[in-house]
């Protein structure tokens, strides 16, 4: 068994653990030039790491076609409940809670929340997967923060980083996230999706590969990599 991450674009991926489907931050038809639409990915679950409309994205009508649950904070669940999704589960920064596929703890991420509709979406957060393979840190759109030492003395074998500026973290801070992080590997995100977030992710790669001991993987969209 294994557990396999694919890249949709943007800050979205698809988490294949052991026969269970997670999407996180399914942000799809939206995108400039989405690697696959709304109505054609597959969910047992749907993490959703804060408010904003380029993480919300297509939950709802995914939630709705495979009654997935959904896992966020309590104010973004409620206004999902709101919107029709049936299916829930409310955590919050720094709780964990052992789904089927394995623990899930939010964490503390920089940014704002505000959902699409204008409504509290509470605060925004990351999540770290504690899987069968290892554990998986999803950043979501943050800024750099010492709280990353923190979850690095968890042990992180992979994590996927912001790197594309102006609304998070840019190269800079991502590479001191991964040395605050110390995961195996990383991946970039949140990147190139629109010109305001341009960046050159093997550039960052090489630095990666030069400064930290961690090792840098590029996805392109809809490309894979195993935990
Ligand atoms: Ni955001
Ligand atoms: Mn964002």
């Amino acid at each position: 068994m294994a557990t396999r991450v694919t890249w949709l674009g943007h800050a979205a991926f698809q988490v294949e653990t052991n026969g269970t489907k997670i999407l996180i931050d399914p942000f799809l038809s939206g995108q400039p030039s989405p690697p696959c639409k709304p109505d054609e990915v597959e969910a047992n679950f749907i993490l959703v790491s804060h408010g904003h409309a380029d993480h919300v994205g297509d939950t709802v009508e995914i939630a709705k076609r495979t009654g997935a649950t959904v896992i966020a904070n309590f104010e973004i669940v409620n206004w999902l409940q709101q919107q029709g999704v049936q299916k829930v589960h409310p955590q919050h920064i720094g709780g964990a809670y052992r789904h089927p596929f394995g623990k899930v703890k939010l964490t503390i991420a920089h940014h704002g929340s505000g959902l699409p509709d204008g409504s509290y979406g509470g605060n925004p957060a990351g999540f770290l997967l504690y899987l069968p393979e290892g554990n998986l840190y999803f950043a979501g759109d943050t800024a750099l923060t010492l709280d990353m030492q923190l979850i690095g003395e968890e042990g992180v074998k992979l994590a996927l980083l912001p790197i594309g500026d102006n609304f998070t973290m840019g190269p800079d801070d991502a590479l001191r996230a991964v040395k605050l992080l110390k995961p195996a590997r990383v991946v970039p995100m949140h990147y190139n999706t629109w010109p305001l977030i341009a960046q050159d992710p093997h550039a960052w790669a090489d630095r990666v590969r030069k400064e930290t001991s961690a090792e840098p993987v590029v996805l392109e969209l809809g490309q894979s990599v195993d935990l």
